[in-house]
């Protein structure tokens, strides 16, 4: 067997960004990236530089930035490709390119309608045209679990003779069951000669919910190299969740044999932060980082955690970063408490960033009693929003009336560019719609609403109203959210956010990019 440390290779800024609905600006994926290095992940694949110049321009940004981690760019098997990855990765510490083509008999009769030995010579002479660039090379046989056994250990030995370090077994479909998919990887290691040469790795999606359990079995048949994003975000039904096999690495190590190099009391923030960022919220059932994957409901169940934790917790919380202490903040907390309580919930705050939330932290907490944990990452999160998306409109004011025997009718004013206040007002089918209208009839950006939610940060009558849009105009979606103990005023501020978004659309991938 190799060595016994998985390597742990995260796409959620390239294969995670290709879930439908999302769209990251260079700032937020240079956020997110930030937090994978605090994570201690191996390998970033920060995008895919020949699909967009955004994507381009925030590979790298990653590169220049981010130091630890490997800084990966995708290419198709086209020279444009690879030569626009090493372009964006060029400046990272430590460089690869990631390329791919399709195997299967499908996908090379009905998608690229070419013959098996051509496109074998096309994987190879790009392989050797990455290697020519950059020393360090993954090739990835897409479609490979459909994939002719034969044709693919003749693939694979070429690219690794030509070069590649990596080669990748993507189940493209989510359509290996967890055995088919360890014998493969097995089948691999006997019957490709030049196997010892490369790292195996594997690259599985969830369509039938096995992406995990089939990465964990590859890993129990040699495969050192693992994909997938947080959260579980992803083409489809997604990637296999990363926080998912990194826990069982840590929790099963006995069965498994291998371990990572991840700071697991990381996972929670980043999970957060990506959540966040994308506005994909976590399910709470969700494994390791949903809200009950540590809450226990029933009374036999409570009461063998009381006594003993490992009754019913094979994992402490805290060793994926679950905030320690259930201490509430009031309105007669000090800075010094506002800054502790941060810490802790893993927030590094430079000065200006401290007087920020605190003055948002007064302003809640002279309208909530309690200040939770949840009710900091919600603010938090308003600070971050702040300073990715640039002001372009600022929210003023807002006044709704509505009612039963009403027209809901929205007055709103904002700050301008250039400093000067425009008020409008507007009818609508309901309150947030009268806003939204009369927010148009301002800025005058057409766009149309695809989606939105309202969850309540925390229980209670007072909780913050935690609003997430998705707008969409010429085929690229922007996400925007808002938070507030009012649901129309964070309904507004999230509808600020999405339009701030659209109107620096400079920064914001270009439509329709080719997709992996
Ligand atoms: O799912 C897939 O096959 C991919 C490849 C590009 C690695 O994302
Ligand atoms: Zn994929």
């Amino acid at each position: 067997m190799p060595e016994d440390r998985v390597i742990i290779f995260d796409t959620t800024l390239r294969d995670g960004e290709q879930s439908a609905g999302i769209g990251l600006t260079t700032q937020e994926k240079l956020e997110i990236a930030r937090q994978l290095e605090r994570l201690r992940v191996d390998v970033i694949e920060a995008g895919f530089a020949a699909s967009s110049p955004g994507d381009l321009a925030a590979v790298k940004a990653i590169s220049a930035e981010v130091r630890g981690p490997i800084i990966a760019s995708l290419a198709r098997c086209v020279p444009g490709d690879v030569d626009a990855a090493w372009e964006a990765i060029r400046g990272a510490e430590r460089p690869r390119i990631h390329t791919f083509i399709s195997s299967s008999d499908s996908h090379l009769m009905d998608l690229l309608r070419k013959n098996p030995e051509d496109v074998l010579d096309q994987a190879v002479s790009s392989v050797r045209r990455a290697r020519n660039l950059c020393e360090d090379v993954e090739f990835s046989p897409m479609d490979a679990t459909r994939t002719d056994l034969d044709y693919l250990y003749r693939m694979l030995e070429a690219c690794i003779a030509a070069g590649a370090s990596t080669v990748n077994i993507p189940d493209t479909v989510g359509y290996a069951l967890p055995s088919e998919f360890a014998e493969r990887i097995r089948l691999i290691r006997e019957n490709v000669p030049n196997i010892g040469d490369a790292v195996i790795s594997v690259h599985c999606h969830n369509d039938l919910g096995n992406a995990a359990p089939n990465s964990v079995a590859a890993v129990m048949e040699g495969a050192r190299q693992v994909e997938g994003c947080i959260n579980g975000l992803g083409e489809r039904a997604g990637n296999a969740s990363l926080e998912e096999i990194i826990m069982t690495i840590e929790t099963r190590g006995d069965a498994l044999g291998v371990t990572t190099n991840i700071d697991t009391r990381q996972i929670y923030r980043t999970s957060r932060l990506v959540s966040d960022i994308t506005g994909f919220p976590v399910q709470a059932n969700k494994a390791i980082v949903g809200a009950n994957a540590f809450r226990h409901a029933s009374g036999i169940h409570q009461d063998g955690v009381l006594k003993e934790r490992t009754t019913f917790e094979i994992m402490d919380p805290q060793s994926v970063g679950w905030p320690s202490s259930s201490l509430v903040l009031g309105k007669l907390s000090g800075r010094a408490g506002l800054r502790s309580r941060l810490e802790e919930l893993g927030y590094d705050l430079d000065q200006d960033e401290l007087n920020s939330v605190f003055e948002s932290f007064k302003a809640l907490a002279d309208r909530k009693r309690e200040v939770s944990d949840a009710d900091l990452e919600a603010l938090m999160s308003s600070l971050r929003r702040r300073a990715d998306v640039p002001a372009i409109y600022a929210l003023e004011h807002v006044q709704v009336t509505c009612g039963n025997h009403d027209v809901p009718t929205a007055t709103v004013t904002l700050v301008s560019p250039d400093g000067s206040q425009l008020t409008d007002a507007a009818t609508g089918s309901g309150p947030v719609d009268a806003v939204y209208q009369a927010i148009n009839r301002i800025v005058g950006a057409p766009n149309t609403l695809v989606e939105y939610r309202v969850d309540a940060v925390t229980e209670g009558i007072d909780a913050l109203g935690d609003v997430t849009i998705r707008i969409r105009q010429n085929g690229s979606v922007f996400v925007g959210r808002g938070s507030d103990t009012d649901i129309i005023v964070a309904s507004a501020k999230a509808y600020m956010n999405a339009l701030n978004r659209l109107l620096a659309i400079g920064d914001v991938p270009a439509p329709a990019p080719a997709r992996a």
